[in-house]
C-alpha cells in the first residue's frame, strides 16, 4: 500500500513537473536538464548516490522530452521548405539522448557504476553533436 501511494505521489510530481516545463521555453529547459546533467557528473561513482542519481536522470529524460516538442531557434530561421525534415532530424536526436539519459538511470539502478561512466560520456558527446548541428 505503501509502495502504491509512493508511486502516486511520483506520478503527480512528475505530471505537475511535465507541465511546469512545458510552459518554459527550449533553452529555459535545456539549461534545466544541464543543471541535472552536471549535478550528476559530479557524483558519477559514487555509488552512495546511485538511488538519487537515477531519479535525477529520470527527471533529466522528463524534460527532454518535452524539448523533443519545441522548434529551435536556428529551425525558425531556415526557409519554410527545409523546416520539416530539420525537425525531424532533431526530433530523432533528441530521442536518441532521451534513451541514452534511460539507459544511464537503469545503470545506476543496477548499481553499475563504470557503464553509468561510460553512457555519461556518451551523453555529453552526443549532446555536443546536437549543439554542432541545432544551435550552431
Ligand atoms: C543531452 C543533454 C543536453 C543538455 C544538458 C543540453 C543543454 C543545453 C543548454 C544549457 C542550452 C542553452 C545554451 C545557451 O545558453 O546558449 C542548450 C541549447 C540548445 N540545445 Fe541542448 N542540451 C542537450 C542536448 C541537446 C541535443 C541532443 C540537441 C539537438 C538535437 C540540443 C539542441 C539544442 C538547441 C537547438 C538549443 C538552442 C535553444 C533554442 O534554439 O532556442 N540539445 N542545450
Amino acid at each position: 500500500m505503501r509502495k502504491f501511494f509512493a508511486l502516486t505521489l511520483m506520478t503527480l510530481s512528475l505530471t505537475a513537473f511535465s507541465s511546469f516545463a512545458e510552459e518554459r521555453s527550449l533553452e529555459d529547459n535545456m539549461k534545466d536538464a544541464e543543471k541535472i546533467f552536471k549535478a550528476i557528473g559530479g557524483s558519477l561513482t559514487d555509488a552512495s548516490k546511485n538511488a538519487e542519481n537515477a531519479a535525477a536522470a529520470l527527471q533529466m529524460a522528463e524534460i527532454m522530452k518535452i524539448t523533443k516538442e519545441q522548434v529551435p531557434t536556428h529551425l525558425q530561421e531556415m526557409p519554410e521548405a527545409k523546416r520539416a525534415e530539420a525537425f525531424k532530424g532533431y526530433q530523432d536526436a533528441i530521442q536518441q539522448s532521451i534513451d541514452l539519459i534511460n539507459q544511464l538511470a537503469q545503470a545506476f539502478t543496477d548499481n553499475d557504476n563504470a557503464a553509468a561512466k561510460a553512457i555519461y560520456r556518451q551523453i555529453k558527446d552526443h549532446k555536443q553533436d546536437g549543439h554542432d548541428q541545432y544551435d550552431p
